[in-house]
């Protein structure tokens, strides 16, 4: 039977960044037509949508919700509990909602919380140390250059621009300064994995279904080498995905098995996409979990189903009805 479901969503049109703040600023939201896709979607699926917004209208709004359900693909506007603010208030007032609760929202936007998990359960991840000011740099012999500098809790490639990766102890002063202050945030520091790049998307929860992996072409290249994906690169021409990616039955097993791995040790639900880099020797490293991927038409995450035969609205209700399933509806 058809469900009321209710839209949580933060929109582009409705954060301009400030002056201030860095041009990726609003990087993390969504545009108008993918929020209207998502509603669209969900009629067909002969359900009865109400948007409702950012964590501020649902708080507005939040005695008199009348849904049954929140599809909640809200980023949240400020600090590293941003993610994690419409799931807890929803979980507070007993409103069922699709997707992973606060805990794991905010746990995978903080990527090294996150390694930390990983690395307790033995999932292979870059080595990494945390900067808080960038005078503090003055022993990095353990290290192996080239480094990779980031924000300690964003997304979307906030952050990660072509000088993100960095070859010498000057360089990576000036990037952790730059990325502090410009951020407001400490800098992860990672060792940068020369290589191929992985991504695999995760649907539902008992059963789990991992599909096989997508590969990142950058400027008509698989072995990608010193490239990686900037900010830039989400708009241009020079970034392919190719599904399924041309890769032995062995790595694409391993990926798969390390996916649902992350997925388990996170306690991601619903769905959610894991990140990988494999290094010149075939080693797979986990960069992250996305436990709320961006379900634009044209991002990595829709094409999966695309390319299997799929529609969008199909992949939409697998998700819906792993989330109902939890809750009884
Ligand atoms: N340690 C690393 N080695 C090589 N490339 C990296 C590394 N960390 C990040 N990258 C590159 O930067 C991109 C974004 O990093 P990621 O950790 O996935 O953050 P985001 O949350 O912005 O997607 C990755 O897709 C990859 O291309
Ligand atoms: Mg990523």
């Amino acid at each position: 039977m058809g469900k009321v479901i209710g839209l949580t969503f933060d929109l582009k049109t409705d954060y301009q960044p400030k002056t201030s703040e860095p041009s990726d600023a609003n990087a993390e939201f969504d545009h108008p037509q993918t929020i209207n896709l998502i509603a669209d979607t969900i009629s067909s699926l002969g359900h009865q949508v109400k948007k409702i917004g950012n964590v501020f209208s649902l708080l507005d709004g939040l005695d008199n919700l009348g849904v049954d359900i929140i599809f909640n693909i809200s980023e949240g506007l400020s600090g590293r509990n941003r993610e994690s603010q419409i799931p807890v208030i929803l979980e507070a007032k007993g409103i069922p909602f699709v997707g992973s609760d606060g805990l794991t929202l905010a746990l995978s936007l903080d990527k090294l919380m996150a390694k930390k998990v990983f690395l307790a359960e033995g999932i292979p991840t870059p080595r990494f140390m945390q900067i808080n000011q960038a005078e503090s740099l003055i022993d990095t012999d353990h290290f192996r250059f080239p480094l990779m500098v980031k924000p300690r809790f964003e997304g979307s490639s906030k952050g990660i621009d072509s000088n993100a990766r960095i070859n010498d102890l000057d360089a990576l002063i000036k990037r952790t300064d730059y990325v502090i202050n410009t951020y407001k945030q400490p800098a992860l520091i990672e060792e940068f994995i020369k290589g191929r790049e992985f991504t695999v998307a995760i649907v539902g929860n008992d059963p789990i279904e991992v599909f096989s992996p997508v590969q990142v072409k950058i400027a008509g290249e698989l072995n990608l080498g010193e490239k990686f994906y900037t900010f830039g690169h989400i708009t241009s021409a020079e970034l392919e995905y190719v599904f399924p990616a041309p890769i032995s039955k062995a790595l694409e097993d391993k990926l798969k098995e390390l996916a649902l791995c992350v997925y388990k040790a996170v306690d991601c639900l619903d769905f959610g996409r894991v990140d990988f880099r494999v290094d010149e020797e075939g080693n797979p490293f986990v960069l992250e979990i996305n436990p709320l991927p961006c379900m634009a038409a044209e991002d990595v995450f829709m094409l999966i189903p695309k390319t299997l035969g799929m529609t969008y609205a199909q992949m939409l209700d697998k998700i819906l009805q792993s989330a109902f399933k939890r809750y009884n509806l």
